[in-house]
């Protein structure tokens, strides 16, 4: 007689989902989760809801309405008179926001019935869970029919610059700075530096971002990438490519960062570094080495397409399993595990995962990037429509950026959906269920969309896939 039907190992959006899809199902489940709150107090939500989308969501629509106000404001006839920013109190407003969802997740397990187990979980042999909560003699042991591994994933610390909490910090430093730096540096140009460094840019850090690659951006579709620069560069943002760091010296006054690129070495002086240089799972203490939980040589569990590890009765998923580090990819992959365990036949699409960069304007898309079908040897046709020439981005002044729709150029099968605009992440949504219907360019030029709104710039790109855009 096992305790659970279900243990879920890890309370982040992968697991909390998984648990209370597995509720819902009718299986006796407990979530046990080590994660903790600003205060140190319990807190479910996992990175995404205590220190990652949603804190950064929340400084992100502060200083958005900052320098929107300050910069926008002028051309509508408001003015602001001085504006300042008060630190103190918009990091108040983050906390309450993530508290608010954190504490939603504790009422939606008791509603459910989930068994919320604090503390930290290592795995045993015969799906058994040793969970060792504050002090390393309060242990218990608790033991389930199947276990979902969630645990997530931690910032990678690099060896020339190895957080040190206050100048040097990770992504969750960074969402708690208590006052705006002078000089910010980034090193990585991916998702976090873009997103953090905007929203302490905006604020008024002097901001450089060192990125590694020669290519900004390189996982986005290039026509894109290009426009999002040229934007980010004019609102002020320092972006170096093909930088590479050597060394970092702290003095008590400042750290200076050492950088290489093509023209030798050079020297920037920062207050705080953020280092964004992506994330590793969390898979070093939870005893899968000694159970035989496969490993692949990045340290993710080893999962086939239904989330199986080669253990029988062990799913994981989320960060700590392949794909991409997303939380909407995770409660995906939750839902559809704890519905394998109840015996149903659920999928993932992983071709349909939307992915969003929330700089402003914001960058959406979904499916394949031209430079990624051309590697493919794929044909397609290619249909882009300005924001510039939609009425709805005139009259809100955010005509910036394009939608770019790529279509099999024998089917006419929809292939990928680029936006860079205003309310791209909402935007979004049409072509990601567009993709998941199978549907064609031309399908999407025939759906009569709302007038004047954003969207109508979809329906345009669409069109102008076969040529015939009615307003460019
Ligand atoms: P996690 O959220 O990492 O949760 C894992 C949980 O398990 C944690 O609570 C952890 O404490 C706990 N745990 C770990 N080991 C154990 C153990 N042995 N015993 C018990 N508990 C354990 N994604 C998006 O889709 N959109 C965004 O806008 C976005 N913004 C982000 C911003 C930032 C700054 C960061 C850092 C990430 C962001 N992400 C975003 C990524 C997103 O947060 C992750 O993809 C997501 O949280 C992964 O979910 P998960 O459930 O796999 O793991
Ligand atoms: P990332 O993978 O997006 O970018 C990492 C950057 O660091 C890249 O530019 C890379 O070239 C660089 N880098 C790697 N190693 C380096 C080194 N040794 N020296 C210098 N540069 C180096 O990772 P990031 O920004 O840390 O974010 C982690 C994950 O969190 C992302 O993969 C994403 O999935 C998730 N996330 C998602 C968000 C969203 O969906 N809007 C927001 C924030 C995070």
């Amino acid at each position: 007689m096992t305790d659970f039907d279900v243990i879920v190992l890890g309370g982040g959006p992968g697991g909390y989902v998984a648990a209370i899809r597995c509720a819902q199902l009718g299986l006796k489940t407990a979530c046990i989760d080590d994660g903790v709150d600003e205060q140190g107090k319990p807190s479910l939500g996992g990175v995404c809801l205590n220190v990652g989308c949603i804190p950064s969501k929340a400084l992100l629509e502060t200083s958005h309405h900052f320098y929107h106000a300050r910069h926008d404001f002028p051309a509508h006839g408001i003015s602001t008179g001085d504006m300042q920013i008060d630190v103190a109190a918009m990091q108040r407003r983050k906390q309450q926001v993530v508290k608010s969802l954190t504490g939603g997740i504790a009422m939606l397990f008791a509603k459910h019935k989930i068994t919320h187990i604090k503390g930290h979980g290592c795995l045993l042999a015969e799906r058994r869970v040793r969970v060792i909560a504050g002090e390393a003699d309060d242990e218990q042991e608790f033991s389930a029919g199947n276990i979902i591994v969630a645990t997530g994933s931690t910032p990678v610390e690099l060896a020339e610059a190895p957080f040190d909490g206050q100048c040097i910090v990770d992504s969750t430093g960074a969402l708690a700075f208590a006052a705006v730096p002078k000089r910010l540096g980034v090193i990585g140009g991916g998702v976090i530096g873009l997103e953090l460094g905007s929203v302490w840019s905006r604020l008024g850090a002097k901001t450089t971002l060192l990125v590694r690659g020669e290519q900004f951006l390189a996982n986005v579709d290039q026509q894109l990438a290009h426009a999002v620069q040229q934007d980010l560069v004019d609102e002020g943002l320092d972006i170096r490519l093909g930088a590479k760091l050597v060394s970092i010296k702290k003095s008590a006054k400042q750290i200076t960062v050492t950088y290489a690129d093509g023209d030798g070495e050079h020297k920037l002086q920062v207050d705080k570094l953020l280092v964004a240089a992506g994330r590793r799972p969390n898979t070093g203490d939870i005893g899968a080495e000694d159970i035989g939980l496969k490993l692949d040589a990045r340290g993710f569990i080893d999962v086939d397409g239904d989330c199986r590890t080669n253990l029988p009765g062990i799913f994981a998923i989320g960060d700590v399993v392949r794909g991409p580090m997303l939380a909407h990819k995770a409660s995906e992959e939750g839902v559809a595990v704890a519905e394998r365990i109840a015996g149903q036949q659920p999928e993932v699409n992983y071709a349909t995962i939307p992915f969003v960069i929330y700089t402003w304007p914001e960058i959406a898309w979904v499916g394949r990037s031209s430079e990624q079908l051309q590697a493919e040897g794929i044909d397609f046709e290619s249909g882009v429509f300005p924001f510039l020439a939609n009425g709805r981005a005139h009259a809100a002044g955010e005509t910036r950026g394009m939608v770019k729709i790529l279509a099999d150029a024998r089917t006419d099968r929809v292939l990928g959906v680029h936006i860079y605009g205003a309310n791209a992440s909402e935007l979004i949504g049409e072509a990601v269920v567009a993709m998941e219907f199978a549907a064609s360019a031309e399908d999407l030029a025939r759906t009569i969309h709302a007038h004047p709104t954003l969207s109508e710039a979809i329906h345009e790109a669409a069109l102008a896939v076969d040529g015939r855009p009615i307003h460019i």
